[in-house]
């Protein structure tokens, strides 16, 4: 299996959880800000169908191809060269989300407060940041130097409520497992250490969803 694919696989339950949580439904505007290969675009698009539209922001010019090519077949879909600092949409969106972006982000509450910013009042911004330390492989903890705020998951719902937004929901959840299968492949690919046989359990993603306030 792919590895963009496999992280889709083994943190699915905690998007379809949160989208669950909001009602998102058909006709719905949002943005995916740090939309990668644009899985959760794609997925988001599905939801919203052709009357709803999808915002794909990423400020890797080449994450917009590869979301073009994964959204073919969504136009509904489109693809913003953009940082996450800087924002800017063309109209108030139901939804903002963002998913293992703000780990990697030097000023994580400028990116809240553009995504608070663009939603309409009573809009959703949901959340999802790893705690990566919190992960375990054979009892050990995981370490991810290469991330700016790899801990981020464990002060999100303040981050998200220091940006003037509503916290209404805030959960953390992973997946575990030992010996082989998607966890042990994931973590590889994560670490580039093959756990072997022994226990895995992957950073636990933190969800935040909140709401705008209505003025
Ligand atoms: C680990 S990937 C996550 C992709 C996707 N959100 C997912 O969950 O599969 C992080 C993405 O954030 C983008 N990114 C990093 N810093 C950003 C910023 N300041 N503004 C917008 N995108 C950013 C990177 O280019 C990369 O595509």
């Amino acid at each position: 299996m792919e590895m963009r694919g496999l992280r889709d696989d083994v943190y699915r339950r905690p998007l379809a959880t949160a989208l669950d949580r909001l009602g998102i439904e058909p006709g719905w505007t949002c943005v995916d800000v740090g939309a990668g290969g644009g899985d959760v675009s794609v997925a988001l698009a599905e939801i919203v169908g052709r009357d709803g539209r999808v915002y794909a922001v990423d400020s890797d010019p080449l994450a917009r191809d590869e979301v073009a090519a994964a959204a073919a077949a969504h136009s509904q879909v489109i693809a913003i060269t953009q940082a996450g600092e800087d924002l800017r949409l063309p109209e108030p969106v139901d939804l903002a989300f963002c998913r293992f972006l703000l780990l990697h982000v030097v000023e994580p509450s400028a990116v809240l407060a553009r995504m608070a910013a663009a939603v309409r009042p009573g809009g959703w911004v949901v959340v999802q940041e790893p705690v990566t330390s919190a992960g375990r492989v054979g009892g050990v903890p995981l370490s991810m130097p290469g991330a700016v705020h790899p801990d981020i998951g464990a002060v999100l719902p303040a981050l998200v409520r220091d940006a003037g937004l509503v916290v209404v929901d805030a959960w953390a959840e992973s997946q575990a497992g030992a010996g082989g299968g998607p966890v042990a492949e994931y973590l590889a690919f994560l670490t580039g250490v093959d756990p072997g046989d022994d226990p895995v359990v992957l950073p636990p993603l933190v969800t935040v969803v909140a709401q705008a306030p209505v003025v």
